[in-house]
């Protein structure tokens, strides 16, 4: 299952949230980074059919988005990000409930409901009340929800947001897990979520892309840039007005920071390997300056 998609532009009222938007999204683990407010639940619907385009193209499988919705839906799971439950059904009734939305038959129903709660761990927990569940259990229901009818297209926007630690890790592995053979468009604004699973990236900005690659050229994009300095407490806000900074930790009375710049910051510099995050803060800091109206 392939996505394209091509200048895509959409407008709300006066405020343009995705701005000639470009994209090629093939089968595995595609994922879709960027700040709150970049427009990633914008792209998103779009793809699900549940928003229409001001202008441009998008093509799931030969399925153009705004002349043929229907056979998209057929092949589509979607785990929205703020996902309503009706909280006095059980998570077996849920998933029934959501099979007979998606046209499938009695026995089709029993067959994958069994099979959907099994793939997400929850066939021991099939009886209790979704209302009752913990953030992960809920997460995890959310996918089997959009497991049913066996799409070959997942769409999943921002399922770690409220997620302990813990509960990400193994939420992350379960993505991975049932990705298989299928194309799974996940967005988040968590680096490590994208790190641990995805082959293919895309960082929208403010409703731009910014960049498309594979992680390890999103960390080259802030190779010879990160550096590790340390400085008296006094100095932080200086520095602070000059580079990105990317952590801090104190140690004694001194602060050693991470920082990306182009030079070594002051002379006094040790220059780091980057890692993923590294090359988020890179790309976002150097296309800062083109905002659009
Ligand atoms: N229905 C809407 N009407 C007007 N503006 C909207 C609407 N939905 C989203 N926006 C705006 O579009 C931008 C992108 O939003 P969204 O796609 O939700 O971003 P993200 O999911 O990356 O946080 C935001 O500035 C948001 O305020
Ligand atoms: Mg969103």
């Amino acid at each position: 299952m392939d996505v394209k998609i091509t200048q895509l532009v959409k407008d709300y009222a006066k405020f343009r949230a995705l701005e000639s938007v470009s994209l090629n999204i093939g089968s595995g683990m595609f994922g879709l980074l960027g700040p709150n407010g970049a427009g990633k639940t914008t792209l998103m619907k779009i793809i699900t059919t549940l928003l229409r385009p001001t202008s441009g193209q998008v093509v799931v499988n030969g399925w153009d988005v705004m002349l043929d919705p229907h056979p998209i839906r057929q092949n589509l799971g979607y785990l929205p990000q703020e996902f309503g439950f009706y909280k006095g059904l059980n998570a077996y009734e849920l998933l029934d409930y959501v099979g007979t939305m998606k046209n499938l038959t009695r026995s089709e129903r029993r067959e994958q409901v069994e099979r959907v709660l099994e793939q997400v761990n929850l066939t021991k927990d099939a009886k209790r009340k979704v209302g009752k569940f913990s953030g992960g259990m809920k997460q995890r229901l959310g996918i089997a929800q959009a497991l049913m009818g066996n799409p070959t297209l997942l769409v999943v926007d921002e399922p770690t947001a409220g997620l302990d630690p813990e509960e990400r890790i193994r939420f992350r592995n379960l993505l991975a897990r049932i990705s298989g053979q299928r194309t799974v468009i996940l967005s988040t604004h968590i680096v490590a979520d994208i790190e641990a699973v995805c082959n293919q990236v895309a960082v929208l900005n403010r409703g731009s892309l910014i960049f498309t690659g594979a992680p390890a050229d999103l960390i080259t994009r802030a190779s010879g840039n990160v550096w590790e300095i340390e400085i008296a407490p006094a100095e932080y806000e200086r520095i602070e007005e000059q580079y990105t900074i990317i952590s801090s930790r104190a140690a004694d009375h001194r602060m050693v920071l991470r920082l990306i710049a182009p030079e070594n910051p002051f002379g006094r510099g040790t220059a780091i390997k980057p890692g993923l995050e590294d090359g988020y803060v890179a790309v976002m800091v150097t296309t800062k300056a083109v905002a659009y109206a």
